[in-house]
C-alpha cells in the first residue's frame, strides 16, 4: 500500500526540529526514509553555508515567492502553480548531461546533493513582466557540474530542457507556448560563478511550484531564463533555441540580460515593482550584478543581442 504525506504540511513540520537540524542534507532525515518515492519537497536543508554573493536587501515574504509563480506547465495565473503543481512526482529525479562532453552522465538527485557544498545566495529575480523580488536561494555553481562531465572544445552553448507531463500537466495545454519548457545560456555565462543550480530556498528544498527539485537561477537575467524542474542539460555547438524567443521572436531574445534602457515592444522596462511593495523603483542594468557579469558581453551591442 501506499502512504501519501497530505500535500499540504511541509515535512519540516513533521520532522521533530533536532532531528532535521542534526542530520546531514535532508537525505539522512528518518522521516523521509520511512517514506520512500515521497517527493522531497519543502524538507529543511542543514549545512547550508552563506555566500559573498548575496544581497543584503529585505527578502520577500515566503508567501508571495510561493504563490505568486510564472510556471505554465501548471498555467498562466499566478496562483495557479502553487494549486496545480502539488501533486508534481518529483521523486526519482534524472537529469540526463549529454552533447559535447568527454564523460555524458545521468545525475540522480542524490547524485546532485552531492556535487558541491550547498550555499545560500540571496539574488534579485527580475521579471520581464515588470515586479521583482529577493530570494534565499540554495543551491551552488552550475560550474561544479559542467566540470564534472568534462565539455570538449565544441561545447559553446549550453541547452537545458524542463520535465513535460501532459498527464501531471493538463493545464499546459492552454498555456500558448510550446513544450517541453527550453532555455539556453553561453558556455561563460554558464561558467559564471553567480549562475546557480538551485535545490531549495528559504533553508528547505524547492517547493513544486519553484521548479522542485532542481532548477536554473540565472540574476542578471529576466526570470524567465531561470528554468525550472530540469530533465536534461545539453552541451551544443550552435545556439539553442528558447521557448519564449520560440513563442515571441520580436519580443524575447537568446540573452534577455536584464536592461532598464531597452523596452519591451509593448512596456518599459525601466521600473519594478518589488512583490510586497507599493512604490516602484527603478531597475538596474544587468538587474545590478554589473560589476560581475559586464565584461561577458563588452563589445556587444545589448539593443540587437537583446
Ligand atoms: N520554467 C518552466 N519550466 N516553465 C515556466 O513557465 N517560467 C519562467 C521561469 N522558469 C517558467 C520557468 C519565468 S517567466 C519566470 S519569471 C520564473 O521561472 C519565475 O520563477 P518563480 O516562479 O520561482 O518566481
Amino acid at each position: 500500500m501506499l502512504i501519501r504525506k497530505p500535500p499540504q504540511i511541509r515535512a519540516s513540520e513533521i520532522t521533530p526540529k533536532h532531528v532535521y537540524l542534526n542530520r546531514r542534507k535532508f537525505l539522512a532525515v528518518p522521516a523521509l526514509a520511512a517514506f520512500p518515492g515521497l517527493a522531497p519537497a519543502g524538507v529543511r536543508l542543514a549545512d547550508v553555508r552563506k555566500s559573498p554573493f548575496s544581497t543584503d536587501e529585505k527578502i520577500t515574504p515566503y508567501q508571495h515567492a510561493t504563490h505568486y509563480n510564472n510556471f505554465y506547465e501548471f498555467g498562466t495565473g499566478k496562483e495557479q502553480p502553487a494549486e496545480l503543481a502539488k501533486n508534481l512526482r518529483i521523486s526519482p529525479w534524472a537529469i540526463s548531461v549529454e552533447g559535447h562532453v568527454a564523460r555524458p552522465r545521468v545525475f540522480d538527485f542524490d547524485d546532485i546533493m552531492k556535487l558541491a557544498p550547498l550555499e545560500e545566495r540571496i539574488y534579485r529575480l527580475r521579471c520581464v513582466e515588470g515586479w521583482s523580488m529577493v530570494i534565499p536561494w540554495i543551491g551552488y555553481p552550475l560550474n561544479a557540474l559542467i566540470r564534472q562531465v568534462e565539455p570538449t572544445s565544441k561545447a559553446k552553448y549550453v541547452a537545458f530542457e524542463s520535465l513535460y507531463d501532459s498527464k501531471q500537466m493538463p493545464a499546459a495545454r492552454w498555456a500558448g507556448i510550446p513544450f517541453p519548457y527550453v532555455e539556453g545560456l553561453r558556455m561563460d555565462e554558464a561558467m559564471h560563478p553567480l549562475t546557480l543550480l538551485c535545490v531549495g530556498m528559504y533553508g528547505e528544498t524547492l517547493p513544486n511550484q519553484s521548479g522542485a527539485p532542481v532548477r536554473l537561477v540565472v540574476p542578471w537575467k529576466y526570470g524567465f531564463k531561470s528554468i525550472k524542474s530540469i530533465v536534461k542539460i545539453k552541451f551544443t555547438e550552435k545556439q539553442p533555441p528558447t521557448t519564449w524567443s520560440r513563442a515571441n521572436p520580436q519580443e524575447y531574445g537568446f540573452y534577455s540580460n536584464v536592461n532598464p534602457q531597452v523596452d519591451h515592444p509593448r512596456w518599459s522596462q525601466a521600473k519594478e515593482r518589488r512583490l510586497g511593495e507599493f512604490f516602484k523603483r527603478n531597475t538596474l542594468m544587468f538587474n545590478g550584478y554589473g560589476d560581475q557579469v559586464a565584461q561577458l558581453y563588452a563589445g556587444m551591442d545589448l539593443r540587437k543581442y537583446y
